[in-house]
């Protein structure tokens, strides 16, 4: 009887072990979420543990959802810089004269070009650019899909084809976003990238999780 019941057991487990090898979106955001808690942890463990233990539980849950204050002093023209807030994949995204006036030039290919779907960036980001800054793009990197991370392809062409100007690809499903984080059409994600509250703080500063209306 024990032995049935183990060999039951060891069974569902493989079952479930099975259905998580075929899940390309577990896979993927759990490889995230290990990343970057794994860098998380080694970059901060030096100062953090202190704070954490000193920390009663609704200051953990608010340093979770704090706003994250970012350098971007470093992100060369072309390249972008990920960074994590509220445990997502951040984009920042550094774009030359030459991206940015692509992004003018694909209307008729997208979803929804004029960021109509109001959930998806505040309100002073519905633009072309969908930005405070037209060379600066702020996106969480998630795919509206099913919650992939997509591959970024900032680069135009190469191995996306000679129509391709600069965007992402989620290889999950097959969606294209352009760098502005809004959906090519006949992608399987239905709207666009979301654009997080920020704001700048100075010319190299930015923060993430707080409204450029609001006080940070
Ligand atoms: S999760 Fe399916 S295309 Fe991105």
């Amino acid at each position: 009887m024990a032995e049935n019941r183990n060999d039951k057991n060891q069974k569902s487990a493989h079952k479930n072990l099975g259905n998580n090898q075929n899940s390309g979106v577990n896979l993927e955001k759990r490889k995230f979420l290990i990343a970057s808690s794994a860098v998380g942890t080694l970059g901060c463990v030096a100062v953090a543990v202190p704070f954490v233990k000193s920390m009663t539980p609704s200051e953990r849950a608010k340093a979770a959802g704090a706003p994250v204050e970012v350098d971007i002093s470093k992100i060369a023209p072309g390249t972008m810089m990920t960074v994590e807030w509220r445990g997502k994949p951040v984009w920042i995204i550094n774009r030359t004269s030459e991206m940015i006036a692509e992004l003018a030039k694909h209307d008729d290919q997208l979803t929804d070009p004029k960021c109509d779907v109001t959930s998806q960036q505040p309100s002073y980001c519905k633009n072309t650019d969908r930005s405070i800054k037209p060379n600066l793009a702020v996106v969480v990197g998630i795919c509206t899909h099913l919650g992939c991370s997509p591959t970024a392809k900032l680069q135009a062409k190469g191995d996306m084809g000679d129509t391709w100007s600069g965007g992402f690809f989620c290889p999950c499903h097959g969606s294209k976003f352009d760098l502005a984080g809004r959906v090519f059409k006949g992608s399987p994600a239905p709207i666009n990238l979301v654009v997080p509250p920020h704001k700048y703080l100075t010319e190299n500063t930015l923060l993430i999780g707080v409204d450029t209306e609001e006080k940070a």
